[in-house]
């Protein structure tokens, strides 16, 4: 206890990055453009389901195969992980993170993000509800706190307090319930002035999204979420994002494992990643966010 007072004494968070005035971030990139309309959990972005989100990955193999995915240099998701980890790199720089910080990864998979950010921050806690995502995520960061369950049903799992929660990933494909409970959770869990870092990952203004949209029925179109709809969602919920970044901007194929051209693709994403000009069209954008 001690020590974890120390910790958020110390940490350099509320001085360096938190707060309006804050400099080291900007506020910018999304400004007046963010919507006050709540329409965003509709029906309109979200198809009918019948089950929660957090059956997605408990099938067998869920855990293999999306980590082939994301470790394939050429697939689409191993592509976005590479730009991904470029982005990353600079907004943990830009909010200053500090090893005294302690960290969190909700939905953590199989662990790439927790492994990650766990070079700069040790003091990491994995949490996911599927067991055969979280074997994979424990062989990768053995030196992490893994949490199996729903902090949502049980927040007593992870209380915190934690100075960075990040969601990669997980928001767009909850449906709206569980994603207003994970927010609920991260609200308790966060500490004052502490970050939630969250991913988006189909933007209905990007090239792909266009074509979704174009090519299928309400009904059957995939969740998408634009860069208002996704800032509208954290401020609903008490937060204020600072910093939006957006990526993945050329189109891809349905079968994310057969891109034309992997080598060029990679050298024009990683190049335009984070082009301020260019976020309405980003395929994918990541969300930085303050608890004041
Ligand atoms: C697409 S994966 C993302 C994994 C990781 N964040 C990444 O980006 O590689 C979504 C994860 O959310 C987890 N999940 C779904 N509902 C959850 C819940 N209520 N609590 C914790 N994890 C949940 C799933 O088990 C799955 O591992």
């Amino acid at each position: 206890m001690a020590r974890r007072k120390r910790r958020r004494s110390q940490t350099p968070c509320a001085s360096a990055v938190g707060g309006p005035s804050n400099r080291a971030l900007k506020v910018s990139t999304y400004g007046s453009s963010v919507s006050t309309k709540s329409q965003s959990f509709t029906r309109s972005t979200w198809p009918s389901q019948t089950r929660s989100y957090r059956e997605s990955h408990l099938g067998p193999g869920k855990g293999k195969s999306y980590d082939e995915d994301l470790r394939d240099r050429t697939a689409a998701k191993g592509l976005e992980w590479i730009v991904e980890q470029q982005l990353l790199a600079s907004i943990l720089d830009r909010m200053s993170a500090s090893s005294e910080w302690s960290f969190a990864d909700f939905a953590c998979g199989t662990g790439r993000i927790l492994e990650f950010i766990s070079a700069k921050i040790p003091t990491a806690v994995g949490i996911d509800i599927s067991p055969e995502m979280l074997g994979l995520a424990r062989a990768r960061c053995p030196w992490a706190t893994l949490i199996q369950g729903d902090v949502t049903a049980d927040p007593a799992l992870a209380p915190g307090p934690f100075d960075l929660i990040t969601a990669f990933r997980f928001f767009l494909n909850a449906e709206p319930t569980l994603r207003s409970q994970v927010l609920t959770w991260m609200r308790m869990a966060l500490r004052q002035g502490g970050w939630v870092v969250a991913n988006f990952h189909r933007n209905p203004a990007s090239l792909r999204g266009t074509y979704l949209r174009a090519r299928t029925s309400r009904a059957t179109r995939p969740a998408m979420m634009s860069v208002s709809e996704a800032c509208e969602m954290l401020k609903v919920h008490g937060f204020t994002p600072r910093q939006v970044v957006g990526y993945s901007f050329l189109p891809y194929r349905r079968d994310g494992r057969k891109q034309l051209a992997p080598s060029v693709r990679r050298a024009v994403e990683t190049r335009l990643a984070g082009n301020r000009a260019l976020l309405p069209a980003a395929g994918s954008f990541i969300v930085v966010s303050s608890l004041d």
